[in-house]
Parts: C-alpha cells; structure tokens; sequence
C-alpha cells in the first residue's frame, strides 16, 4: 500500500528499500561469513549484498550524496544528504531465522533526520516517517503510548559487541529489572524503535548505537510523539541512548543516569530532541 505521505527523498529510500529486498531475497545466505569486532558480531553475504543494491540504487539516481553503511562505510560525494544504512539491523537473529531483523534507511539534511524507512523482513512491516508528516504503518498513523510510570513501563534494551561494555550492560540490567514492568531484548535496534513508536514497548535504552541503527528509528519514534536522545553519557565513549513518551522519558533517562553513576563514575545531562 502507498503510504499516505509524500516526499521526494521518501520515493528514492523506498525504491533503495525494494533494492535491499531483492538482494535479500536473491541471496538469501543466513551462514556467518566472518565476525567483525568480536565473536558476537557477525556478518553474512546477505548482509553485503543488501548494502551494495541499496548503496547503487541511492547513487544511481541521486550521484552527488553520501552514502555511509554498515558493511561498506563511504561512498558518494559529502555535501548535499547523507543517507545511513543498516542493511540487516539484527544480523545474528537472521542467522537464526528469528523473525525480528530489518532494513533500516534513513536521509538527513542540514537539520537531522529528513526520511527514514525500516523495513521487518520477518513480518513484512515496513515502518516510514517523514520529518513533519508523522509515522506510518501502512495507512495507520503512529503514537506512542501514553506515559506511564517507570515501574508500569515495558522497557525495550540492547547489548553492545565489546566484551566490557556488556558487562557493564549486565550491571545496568540487574538494577534496573525490579524498577519497571520488564524488560525486552528482541535484538534489532532499528524495530525496537519503531515498536516504542508503535506502542508495543512503553520505551527503550540502549549505550552504544551507532547512527546507522538508530537514525530512521529514531526519527519515526520522534513523528510519533516521543522523545529521543543519542547522546546522553553512557559507558566509557559509548553514548546512551533513549526513547519513550514525554514523562516517562525523563524518568527513564533520570532513572538509567543515577544507575550509570552507581555502576561506573559521573553522569551528564539528560537531554532530548
Ligand atoms: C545490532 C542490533 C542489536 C543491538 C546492537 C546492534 P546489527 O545491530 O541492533 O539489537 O543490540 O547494539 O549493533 O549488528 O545486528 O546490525
Ligand atoms: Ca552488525
Ligand atoms: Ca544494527
Ligand atoms: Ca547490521
């Protein structure tokens, strides 16, 4: 179905999309090729084929972009969008075929996010938002839920690669299960924030992200309603990242900075946009 908002931009990450999708469906390959920056971290042929179709198909059309993936880094010319692709957002859940992994495109302007696009190759949702025209679902407009206390929130979280971060990680989790409702690790940073904008996660939590898993993610939660930030002080340069409803993201950021103080030193500002 046509989503029920237009954009120049929005026209060229959805046929970027469909690219991914055919190189996906052409490849098809769920053995690990090699791991990258640790044993957890694999990657796989259909990982580098979906990045490749959705690079060209980018700059086949709009030359003098950047292009900046997961597998492949920079390609195009700096200066006018820069587009950041995750080719399949959850690559150790597609290795064993649980359903919860994405395509993740977004393009930003000047000004941040313009377009993102996150596509559930599981359940065949694709997640769209545009900057100023809303989340969509198919022809559903998003909402985040309405905020509920931190210790009524169903709270979405990830894990890092590096060893230490995780333990850290670890840390956070055993102070933070008996504060909220529950946790859940699905494992694809992209669709966890599209389920926050969705509301099928109160909120989410993760240090370490890198901008290629959160950028289209971030922006659909955003025109659903909620609040991001990126940036806050996570664990050594790994930064924090949160998304949640206005209330219940404060608490939430307030809440994981104190934990962070108590697990590894002094926390900064919790900020959003
Ligand atoms: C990972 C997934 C995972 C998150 C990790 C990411 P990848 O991305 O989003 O849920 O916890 O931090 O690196 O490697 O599968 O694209
Ligand atoms: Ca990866
Ligand atoms: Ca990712
Ligand atoms: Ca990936």
């Amino acid at each position: 179905m046509a989503p029920p908002i237009d954009h120049p931009v929005l026209d060229v990450a959805l046929a970027a999309l469909d690219a991914g999708r055919q190189a996906l469906w052409r490849t098809d390959s769920r053995a690990v090729l090699a791991t990258k920056s640790s044993r957890s971290d694999p990657v796989t042929a259909t990982d580098r084929a979906i990045e490749r179709a959705v690079r060209d198909a980018i700059l086949g059309v709009r030359p003098h972009d950047l292009v900046v993936g997961e597998e492949f880094g920079s390609a195009g010319e700096p200066g006018r969008l820069r587009w950041l692709v995750d080719p399949i957002d959850g690559t150790v859940n597609f290795t064993y075929a649980i359903p919860y992994a994405a395509i993740s495109i977004a393009a930003l302007d000047a000004s941040g996010a313009l377009v993102g696009v996150v596509w559930d190759l599981g359940s065949d949702e694709t997640f769209i938002a545009v900057r100023g025209q809303g989340a969509w679902l198919g022809d559903t407009r998003l909402a985040v839920r309405p905020s509920v206390p931190l210790a009524d929130a169903l709270v979405g979280t990830g894990f890092a690669y590096d060893a230490s971060v995780r333990a850290v990680q670890g840390r956070v989790l055993a102070a933070m299960i008996d504060q909220v409702r529950d946790v859940r690790r699905f494992g694809a940073a992209a669709l966890d924030l599209c389920w926050t904008a969705a509301g099928r996660l109160d909120a989410y939590f993760e240090t370490g992200l890198k901008p290629w898993d959160e950028a289209a993610g971030a922006l659909v939660v955003r025109e659903a309603g909620g609040l991001v930030a990126t940036d806050l002080v996570g664990i050594g340069d790994d930064a924090l990242t949160v998304a949640g409803p206005p209330g219940l993201f404060e608490e939430l950021s307030e809440r994981l900075g104190e934990v962070l103080a108590d697990v590894r030193g002094p926390v900064g500002d919790v900020s959003a946009s």
